[in-house]
Formats: C-alpha cells, sequence, structure tokens
C-alpha cells in the first residue's frame, strides 16, 4: 500500500485523568477510527496491563517497567495498530510511545534517548502522525481521578506527575511538527472542538472531509 492511502495514526497524551480518553473517544467517533489504547489492547497486553498497573504486585524494576511497556506496544502495532493503517483506516490510540517517553523517562528518571531508541525498536520505526498533549494541571486531574483504588502509577505522589506533565510539555515542545498541545481545563465539548481544529489543521482534507 502506498503512503497516501494508508491510515493516520493520532496519539491521546497527557497524565491520568487528564480527560485524554474521553477525547480519544470523542475524536474516534468523528473520524470513524478504529479507537485503541496502551497498555492493553490485545491478549498479550490484558496480561502486561495487569502485571504493570496491580499495586499488590511485586515491585518491579524501571528497566523491567520499560520492557513490559515496549513489548506491550510491539504487540499492539503488530496486531492492531499496524494492520489497521495498512487498510487506510485511522487508528486513535489512548497513549502510544509518549508515554514511555514521559513517565519512564522524565518521570522516573530513566535516559530519555536510550528509551527513544527502544519505543522505535519496540514499534519498528512507526510513529503517530499527530500527537495531542492533553495538558491540565496535576491538581485538577488528581480530582478528577478521586474515588477508586489508586493504581501503581495513580498511587506516584504529585512530585512524578509534575515531572511527567513537565516532561510532555518538553516532548511537545522539542517536536512541534508533530505533536499539538491542547489546554485540557475548559469543558468536553470545548476541548473536543479544539482538538478537531488541531486534527483538521494538521492532517488535512481527509479528516473529515
Ligand atoms: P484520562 O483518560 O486522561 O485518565 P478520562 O477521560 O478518563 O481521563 O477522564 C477522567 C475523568 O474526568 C472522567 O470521569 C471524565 O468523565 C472526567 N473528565 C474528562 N474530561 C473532563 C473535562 N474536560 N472536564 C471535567 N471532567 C472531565
Ligand atoms: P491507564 O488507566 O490506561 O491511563 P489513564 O489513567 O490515563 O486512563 O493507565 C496506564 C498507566 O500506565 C498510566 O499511569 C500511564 C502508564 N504508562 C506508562 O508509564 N508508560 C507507557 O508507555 C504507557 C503506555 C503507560
Amino acid at each position: 500500500m502506498t503512503d497516501g492511502s494508508r491510515g493516520r495514526l493520532i496519539a491521546l497524551e497527557g497524565i491520568d485523568g487528564c480527560g485524554k480518553s474521553t477525547q480519544a473517544q470523542m475524536l474516534a467517533i468523528r473520524l470513524g477510527a478504529l479507537l485503541t489504547f496502551e497498555p492493553g489492547a490485545t491478549t498479550l497486553g490484558r496480561s502486561l496491563r495487569h502485571l504493570l498497573l496491580d499495586p499488590d504486585l511485586p515491585p518491579l524494576t524501571e528497566r523491567a517497567e520499560a520492557l513490559l511497556m515496549a513489548a506491550d506496544r510491539a504487540q499492539h502495532v503488530a496486531e492492531e495498530v499496524g494492520p489497521t493503517l495498512e487498510t487506510g483506516r485511522w487508528v486513535v490510540t489512548d497513549r502510544f510511545s509518549g508515554s514511555t517517553l514521559a513517565y519512564q523517562g522524565y518521570g522516573r528518571g530513566m535516559d530519555v534517548s536510550e528509551l527513544g531508541r527502544l519505543v522505535a525498536w519496540a514499534t519498528g520505526g512507526l510513529r503517530p502522525d499527530l500527537t495531542v498533549l492533553i495538558d491540565v494541571p496535576v491538581a485538577l486531574a488528581k480530582g478528577r481521578l478521586a474515588g477508586g483504588r489508586d493504581d501503581r502509577f495513580e498511587a506516584l505522589g504529585t512530585p512524578f506527575f509534575e515531572r511527567v506533565a513537565d516532561g510532555f510539555r518538553r516532548l511537545a515542545t522539542g517536536d512541534p511538527e508533530t505533536w499539538v498541545v491542547v489546554d485540557g481545563i475548559g469543558d468536553i465539548d470545548g476541548i473536543a472542538k479544539i482538538v478537531w481544529a488541531a486534527v483538521r489543521e494538521r492532517l488535512g482534507e481527509r479528516a473529515g472531509g
């Protein structure tokens, strides 16, 4: 399939509770795109997600955590994202490689350029055509998640999430061609309009004609 008929890949990124799942769902419906997510969208991924998020499991080393995220993404790309793009259909994913760079890199403190090589290897070089960062203050995101029991990441404190949020902003600033930052503070429909406008502007006529 030529590049022109391949579908486009759009990733929604941001800290837990920023509202990216809500926006990913609305965008996918609007585009008629496949909606997917990481970690956990494949059969292997469901087991990996359990290992990665369960706060009661024994601690993972940082390298093991990064490799499990990469394994989830490799399977996701091979089984679902890649084949769907090949058919010409667009894909909207709730998290992709940017999450590894932000959480394991800026959050955990692992080397971001080494992780860049890891994610490139895991994906076979597949990169999103556009990554939309939903940017909100950490306290607001935490407030939106209040209620259920925290998973292994949500249980990490505010300083961790400040590093991750700042890391996402750096990734966006460093790659303005493929990242766009959307203020996630407002109401859901208003944010969806801004996301849609960014997709139209960056990916052109094919986004909804
Ligand atoms: P994420 O996927 O980033 O963790 P979600 O989309 O699941 O975030 O949203 C977390 C919670 O906040 C959900 O209960 C959702 O309904 C709510 N929410 C999402 N966007 C907004 C918004 N713009 N304003 C208020 N609440 C929101
Ligand atoms: P999830 O519940 O899917 O995210 P959210 O709460 O934002 O809806 O949880 C996935 C968690 O895994 C989230 O805390 C971010 C983390 N994560 C990484 O640390 N690295 C990664 O590469 C990915 C994809 C996720």
